[in-house]
Parts: C-alpha cells; structure tokens; sequence
C-alpha cells in the first residue's frame, strides 16, 4: 500500500499522519515543525505554556502570549511551511482566549476536546482555520454538529475519533476502559460515520489510539480511515519537548506498567506507574500550590495532586513526581529517533497485506 495524503479543508499533507497535540511542553514548535518538514500535520499544545510555579498575575494573557511565541517559532522553523495548528482542550479555563490568540496567529488548524466544543466557531470568527473536534462516540459528534448548524450554519473540517486506547485524557467511563472492544475503533468508526450520513457530511475522519508505525496507520486506512493522529510514540522522538530522562522511561515500560487513574480533569487519564502514581492510588495527597485555575473542571481543595505541576515534572524527567501520559501501546515505543527517521519508514509502498479484519494488538487492554 502507498499511504494517501491527507486532506483537510483547503490543507494537504503528503502522509495521513497529525502529530496529536501533547500538553505539557511535549508537542512545541521543535516537534511540530518537523513533523510539518517532514511532510505531517504538526500540532502545538497550548496547555502548560505559562509558569505555574510563579504565582502570575495574569495567567490568561500569559497564555495567550507564550501560544503566539510559540506559533511564531515553529512559523519561523519551518519556514511558513504549512499545515500547523493548535490542540486546545476545552476544559482549560482560558478556552476562549487562547482559541481567539491561536485564530490571531492564523493557525491552519485547530484540534479541540476534552470536552465538547460547542463554541470553538463562534470564538474563531472569519477566519480561515481548519476545525477539528476529537470526540469518543457517534453522540458527540453528534451533539457538536448540531450545534455548529444551528448556531453559525458550518461543519466540523475533520473529526478525531479517539479510542479507548488513546494516551491522555479519555472520554470513557472506567467500565469502559476495562472492556475497549466494546467501544473499539471499528465500533465508533461505524459509529461516526452513520452520524456523518445524517447529516450529508464526507469530512475526513481520523483514527487516534495506540497507532506506532506504518503497518498500524494503513490498518486504519483500511478500515475506511483517511488518517491518524499519533501521540505516545511521538513523545520518543528526539524533537519532542520531554527531557531524554524521561524519554527513557517510555522505551523502557511494559504494557504492565500502563495503569488508568481519576484525573483532577474530571476524566480519567492513562499513565505510566511511576513512584507519583503508586502514591496517589494509596490514596495520599499531594502538597501543592495553585495560583490560579488552569482547568474550569478542577476543584483545587479537594484533587490529590497539581496536574498541571506532575506534568511539568514529567516534562522536565522526574521519574518521582512525574504524571507520563501514555496510550497503551507503549510497546510500540522501542527506541528514541529523529522525526525524519519515523517519516522515512512511511515513504514508498508495501505489499498488499492480508485483509485484518479488525484493528488488534497483543496486550492493548488496560
Ligand atoms: C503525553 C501526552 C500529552 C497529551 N496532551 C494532550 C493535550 O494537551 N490535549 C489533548 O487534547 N490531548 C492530549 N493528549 C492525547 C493525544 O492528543 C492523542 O489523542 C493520544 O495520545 C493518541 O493516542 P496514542 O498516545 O496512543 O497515540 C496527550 C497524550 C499524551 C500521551
């Protein structure tokens, strides 16, 4: 198979591959642009740009200004290449500042979830920016479509389907995440599309959750996807913004070491066991200090940890106190290389492999 391109509004790129937005300071302009350089979609993260540790008078202008800094960088690394864009959660509380700050930059695109966007058009105004909701389930979609009608009469350019075996933050109950093939990627592709259906819509569809390699993405292409969004085994490249420390832990981990606690978002999150995790599934609390709400959802009095603090330590290789968001194919992480060495393994064509019938992987269960 010869991977397609994707297509996304009036964006291209010459593999089917999104670079997924990974908060806090993994995906910055250094991934994104090679990604972008190398022929993806490379996507910033605006989560965790500002310094929580200083108590900061104005953390939404902070946030809205280190996005600029950072659009404006991977711009320059890149040369202007395009397409770049902007991941940004919905459960921030500076949501629509920072969504109008990445609109002012001009962003190609805008992925946004953890939680639903219903307002991310309306924020986003005239311009011309590529909009990507990630969602869970055909409901949602759903929901955000009717809305984008009803309220400013568009569509969504693209859809994110992430599976229960995504990295991050998930949209499943706990039930849920302990059954993934009742909620597969198959299911709520089936899911989705049926919903695109109703609605008369061919806007690409993307597949997000344990995707490492070339064999994974043209698994998804064949199952009717026009591309993916990676995250996990893109935190092993070299450009990423993680502390090689820390790198490390993911090369070393086995799909054992991948467990899914309660995050102070609200939702649950996938990580790695680290000496943090064991602490927090033995019920202790985390000294820490907020000045500010970074997530609409938190309630600070009453979280056992910061996450915003466990992701920074994570971020700077604290095996310790550092919260490592994983998918849960940390297997598919083998060894840290360049961007350009990823992308060389998806150029030409590969033999025509046997129809699978579904997407499955030994161990992708927790
Ligand atoms: C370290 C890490 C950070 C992430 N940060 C974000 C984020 O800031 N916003 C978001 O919407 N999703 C975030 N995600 C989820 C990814 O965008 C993506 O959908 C997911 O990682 C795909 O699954 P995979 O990791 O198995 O490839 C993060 C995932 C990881 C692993």
């Amino acid at each position: 198979m010869k991977l397609p391109r994707l297509k996304i509004r009036n964006l291209s790129s010459e593999f089917p591959v999104i670079q997924a937005g990974m908060g806090v300071r993994v995906g910055m302009a250094p991934l994104a642009s090679a990604v972008i350089k190398c022929g993806g979609m490379g996507t910033i993260a605006s989560v965790g740009l500002g310094d929580i540790e200083k108590s900061k008078s104005n953390y939404e202008e902070e946030s809205c200004e280190l996005l600029a800094k950072e659009i404006r960088e991977a711009r320059r690394l890149t040369g202007g290449r395009r397409p770049l864009g902007v991941n940004i959660m919905v459960a921030l509380s500076v949501y629509e500042a920072v969504v109008r700050a990445a609109a002012q930059e001009k962003v190609d695109f805008i992925i946004s979830g953890a939680g639903l966007p219903i307002y991310l058009p309306g924020y986003v105004g005239d311009h011309d920016i590529a909009l990507i909701p990630v969602i869970s389930s055909g409901r949602a979609l759903d929901v955000v479509m009717k809305a984008w009608k009803r309220r400013y009469n568009r569509e969504p350019d693209a859809v994110i389907i992430e599976s229960p075996l995504c990295g991050g933050h998930l949209g499943f109950s706990m039930e849920q995440l302990a059954h993934p093939e009742t909620r597969s990627i198959e299911i709520l592709l089936k899911e989705v599309q049926e919903v695109l259906r109703n609605y008369n819509s061919k806007i690409p569809v993307l597949a997000a959750g344990a995707i490492s390699n070339r064999e994974d993405i043209e698994a998804m292409i064949r199952l009717g996807f026009d591309g993916v969004q990676i995250g996990t085994r893109f935190i092993c490249l070299e450009e990423s913004g993680m502390a090689r420390t820390g790198k490390e832990l993911y090369v070393k981990a086995k799909p054992e070491d991948v467990v899914v606690i309660q995050s102070p978002v609200g939702l649950p999150v996938r990580v790695l066991k680290t000496p943090l995790v064991d602490r927090i599934l033995a019920g202790k609390k985390e000294p820490f200090y907020c000045p500010y709400l970074c997530l609409r959802t938190c309630d600070r009095n009453v979280v056992p940890f910061c996450i915003a603090k466990a992701l920074l330590d994570a971020w700077r290789g604290d095996a310790e106190n550092g919260l490592f968001m994983t998918g849960c194919d940390v297997e598919g992480v083998t060894e840290i290389v360049s961007t350009q060495d990823f992308f060389n393994t998806l150029k030409g064509e590969t033999a025509p492999a046997a129809a699978k019938p579904s997407f499955t992987k030994s161990g992708l269960s927790r």
